[in-house]
């Protein structure tokens, strides 16, 4: 959700601002800009569009040392090259800005009454008020004057005519990092940006402030006291981020599912058992207390927490909540003592999880957090009490795929640790392990629908609407489907649990909608055919995505996949595959963005 990229370095850092820019498109793609400090000016570029827009149009003879830059994702004001950042001041000031100043109206109405302002920006009265301070006051002490005077959340970098050697930059609810080179210094909103050029990281903390150069980088507290943050080493390499031959990082990504959850189980299963050492050290005094499980998360990862609500409770007899951050966050809740909380991310900076987080560690109800999230630098994975790490590797592609299997694996393992004081008795586990492990071949069979699913596609790409239909552990993935087809090719999509066609979505069934479902062979599976003969009945074309063993028979109405997905509980990450192969096939024939679908933005860090 929008992003930054700035450095300070003895030589020209145009080129070093482009390629960040480029790596930081997945947070926010509506408009970009850069600034830099050229024979003692503020010279600033902007463009509506992709970066693309913006790096075709430097010159090539540019040539700074100094410099900000930042790629959108509109909250205040649409996308345009007035609202792109950065934000200049009176041409002393340049900022760019990612989060949002919640009073920025009020803080125009008390320093700014009657300025005109030349965006519709939150951000632009920011550069406006550390210039005000900015009069009186050293630059540092301007920033912190002026970020005393907001509310809301930011990570900032800023630059300063009269100080052409420094950024200063802030952070408070957006991540921010320090990327550490010789001769040169680096500040980011995500490592990726920098990984071309260092691996040595300086994450900052809410409050912190920085002053980075060339050669130095000083660090202070929110009560202006200088600190060390310690510098740690990125295992980001670059080759993460490139598509290996393939036409999208999202194909590449569902491509690499066999391997990533390979990566994310192996180690974790020793002699078909899962070692509750997983969880890390601070796990001992919650595994002994829990009672009870609140899961939170947002988008697809909510999806994943559904999937675990049913293992926990199915499998574990734990009972268990899940629920959208955002909605967990605005409403009192009755919670029980000894309530463990599971916060699930891919990024571990969503801000509504992070927040949820936040509050739920101001009370006593519960009794530890865990994490289980992609970055194992991230916010999340630093401010849980453990941590299971997914290791999907960066996921590039804005919809998420990769990262929603290995959150499943992860959360199986989870539930095996947190099952044994309950339900999960050795026998069980070891056939939970067994399950587990024979997973990253039943993903690469799976893949082998991708020819069968790209002809389906066609049969979709005309159409507006979809329903997709499941039961069980497997309606999430049917929502998981819908959420899919949805954000990448744009065609409404809508999930049901099948047993609730009858009240309603049956209406809307006829001879234009397609209706597609997850027929796993479980138990049921006899109910979800008579779901599946409504939606016959009222000349509905059914795509059916089934197990071999189901039972399921091609005829005029009804077309049938077959998955080698036996009846089993980790069953749910395999009809996840040709789900995700729909939605990138439609979107192909619909010539879509597939990995910056508009509007959206891969890790949202504003509520
Ligand atoms: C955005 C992304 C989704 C993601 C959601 C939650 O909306 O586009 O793919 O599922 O954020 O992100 P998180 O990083 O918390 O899993």
């Amino acid at each position: 959700m929008c992003g930054i990229v700035a450095a300070a370095s003895q030589s020209n850092i145009i080129s070093i601002l482009a390629d960040g820019l480029k790596h930081l498109e997945y947070r926010g793609y509506d408009s970009s800009g850069i600034a830099f400090i050229q024979n003692k000016n503020i010279s600033s570029y902007k463009k509506q569009g992709n970066v693309s827009e913006l790096t075709q149009s430097l010159d090539k003879k540019l040539n700074a040392n100094i410099g900000i830059a930042h790629t959108r994702w509109a909250t205040h004001g649409k996308p345009s090259k007035e609202n792109a950042h950065p934000h200049i001041s009176n041409n002393n000031i340049a900022i760019v800005h990612n989060g949002i100043i919640e009073n920025h109206l009020e803080i125009k109405n008390k320093f700014f009454k009657d300025l005109t302002c030349s965006s519709e920006t939150d951000s632009e009265i920011l550069a406006h008020l550390i210039n005000f301070y900015r009069k009186e006051n050293e630059i540092f002490e301007a920033v912190y004057l002026a970020l005393k005077e907001v509310k809301g959340s930011y990570a900032i970098a800023v630059l300063d005519k009269k100080n052409p050697e420094k950024i200063i930059v802030a952070r408070n609810g957006s991540p921010l990092l320090i990327g550490l080179g010789e001769k040169i210094n680096f500040i980011a909103s995500d490592a990726q940006a920098l990984i071309e050029h260092t691996n040595k990281f300086v994450y900052l903390e809410d409050g912190d402030l920085a002053t980075v150069t060339a050669e130095e980088v000083k660090i202070y507290n929110k009560d202006k006291e200088s600190i060390r943050r310690e510098t740690k080493k990125s295992k980001l390499s670059l080759n993460s981020n490139s598509k290996n031959g393939y036409k999208h990082y999202m194909l590449k990504e569902i491509f690499e599912q066999p391997e990533a959850v390979r990566a994310t189980i192996q180690d974790r299963i020793i002699n078909n058992s899962v070692p509750k050492e997983i969880l890390g050290p601070n796990a001992k005094e919650y595994l002994s207390k829990f009672k009870v499980v609140q899961i939170i998360a947002c988008g697809t990862s909510y999806h994943a927490a559904l999937v675990a609500k049913h293992w926990l409770e199915r499998l574990a007899g734990i009972p268990c909540h899940a629920e959208i951050a955002s909605e967990f966050r605005y409403r009192r809740h009755a919670v029980q003592k000894d309530t463990l909380l599971i916060c699930i991310s891919q990024s571990g900076e969503t801000a509504d999880t992070l927040s949820a987080l936040r509050e739920i560690k101001e009370e006593d109800f519960y009794v530890g957090t865990i994490a289980v999230c992609n970055v194992p630098e991230s916010s999340l994975a630093r401010e849980c009490d453990s941590t299971l790490i997914t290791h999907a590797g960066p996921e590039i592609g804005v919809a998420s795929t990769k990262a929603f299997t290995t959150q499943l694996a992860a959360l199986m393992l989870l539930v095996i640790v947190l099952g044994k004081r309950f339900e999960i008795t050795a026998e069980l586990e070891n056939s939970l392990c067994m399950q587990l492990k024979s997973l990253p071949e039943k993903i690469k069979s799976t893949l082998d629908l991708d020819n069968k699913v790209a002809e389906l596609a066609k049969i979709f790409s005309d159409k507006e609407h979809a329903l997709f239909l499941g039961r069980g552990s497997h309606f999430p993935i049917a929502r998981e489907g819908a959420l899919k087809l949805k954000e990448i090719s744009y065609i409404h999509a809508e999930s049901y649990a099948a047993g609730e066609l009858k009240h309603g979505p049956l209406a809307i069934v006829d001879e234009n909608m397609p209706v597609i479902a997850v027929a796993p062979n479980n138990v049921v599976l006899e109910k979800l055919k008579s779901n599946l003969e409504e939606v016959k009945a009222r000349g509905g074309k059914l795509y059916i995505f089934a197990d071999k063993k189901a039972g399921f028979k091609n005829d005029d109405i009804s077309q049938v996949f077959e998955i080698d997905a036996p009846m089993n509980p980790v069953s749910p990450i395999l009809f996840t595959i040709p789900l995700q192969l729909l939605a990138y096939h439609c979107a192909i024939i619909k010539g879509t963005n597939v990995d910056m679908p508009r509007n959206l933005a891969k890790s949202v860090t504003v509520e």
